[in-house]
């Protein structure tokens, strides 16, 4: 056949994931349970798996494989195929062994630090060039909806692939806007979407700004402070910005290996994504334009300083001053993670 998808068989699926055994599970959502498992080809898939049979799941089980099925792009989650019978409704997807961004930013594995700051620039613009993919080049268009950091996950080599199309909107050809009951997460809500249910590509970008701020600071959309008040983390962030205090933007498990630079354009980017006047927010062609600008101007900036130290180094090599070697000296400018912010 000539679909990139293939239609499993139940029994294929119970026995590649240990018939959805307890320690298979990978992850759980508001739609049902993710399960590890592997096929009898020896692939390794993520199953996902509908909780229970309503209206409600088996309408965001059809529209998740009928937009997964219509989606190819490298920063997406592919779609291997599905099962419907009976009452189990499953979708089988590529397994992504580094799990989602949350597990990095805030769960347990955000003490490892394996999301260092090349690898969150990385995501960064793979995630932007995914959903710009949905907005731009999918026909029809579709809206996600649903832009977070649990749905943001990683493959083997920390590259983005954008995921849970469960509350995807497909929006037909010269339709601007549609309003409709409000889905998606508390704390990456657009404000016209919250209050009126006004969905447009805007609400997606609005939810991506947030998640910007999110992937740099390590910090939840929302947090809870002592007093039992909210903040919302672009209230946290907007003093920072006023009095150019980047470096206390920037996650502190990090500490310090951040490229100035960089987080700047990150953070002046994701304020744009988050204007409350959705008219004003920019459109995510112009977002990955500005990300890629930003992101890969501080890259190059960084080879120019690694090139210029190692060129000084080999000045001083001439003069063969052994006692400075293995006193941290010649890491200055740390070439592979960027100058330390000032
Ligand atoms: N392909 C996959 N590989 C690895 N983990 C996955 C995969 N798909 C989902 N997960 C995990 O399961 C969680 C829930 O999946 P998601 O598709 O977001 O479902 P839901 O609609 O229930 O939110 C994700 O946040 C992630 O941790
Ligand atoms: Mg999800």
């Amino acid at each position: 056949h000539d679909y990139p998808w293939d239609i499993y068989s139940l029994k294929e699926l119970l026995h590649a994931t240990n018939s959805f055994h307890d320690d298979n599970k990978i992850g759980e959502g508001g739609f049902g349970s993710v399960y590890w498992g592997r096929t009898s080809k020896g692939v390794e898939i993520a199953v996902k798996r509908l909780k229970a049979m309503s209206a409600k799941a088996e309408m965001e089980f059809a529209v998740e494989v009928e937009i997964l099925g219509r989606v190819r792009h490298e920063n997406l989650l592919s779609l291997r195929g599905f099962y419907a019978g009976g009452d189990e409704r499953l979708i089988v997807y590529d397994y992504m062994p580094n799990h989602s961004l949350m597990t990095h930013l805030h769960g347990q594995m955000s003490n490892d630090l394996l999301l260092d700051w090349p690898r969150r620039m990385n995501v960064i613009i793979g995630s932007a060039e995914g959903v710009a993919y949905l907005h731009h080049e999918a026909n029809p268009h579709i809206i996600h909806r649903d832009i977070k950091a649990s749905n943001v996950l990683l493959d083997s080599n920390f590259r983005a692939k954008v995921a849970d199309f469960g509350f995807a909107k497909l929006i037909p050809d010269g339709v601007s806007h549609l309003t409709t009951r409000v889905k998606g997460t508390l704390g990456y809500l657009a404000p016209e979407y919250a209050m009126w249910g006004k969905v447009s590509e805007s609400c997606d970008v609005y939810s991506f700004g947030i998640l910007l701020l999110e992937i740099v600071s390590a910090r939840k959309p929302i947090q809870k402070l002592p007093d039992g008040l909210k903040r919302d983390i672009v209230q946290w962030v907007t003093p920072h910005v006023l009095n150019g205090e980047y470096d206390k933007i920037a996650d502190p498990k990090l500490k310090g290996k951040v490229d100035g630079a960089q987080l700047r354009a990150v953070v002046t980017v994701a304020l744009r994504c988050v204007n409350g006047d959705p008219e004003k927010r920019p459109r995510m062609e112009e977002v990955v334009q500005w990300l890629k600008g930003g992101i890969l101007a501080g890259e190059r900036r960084n080879k120019e300083i690694a090139a210029a130290a190692a060129k000084v180094e080999d000045e001083e090599d001439d003069e063969t001053d052994y006692e400075r070697f293995g006193t941290g000296e010649f890491e200055l400018g740390s070439s592979k993670h960027g100058a330390k912010i000032r």
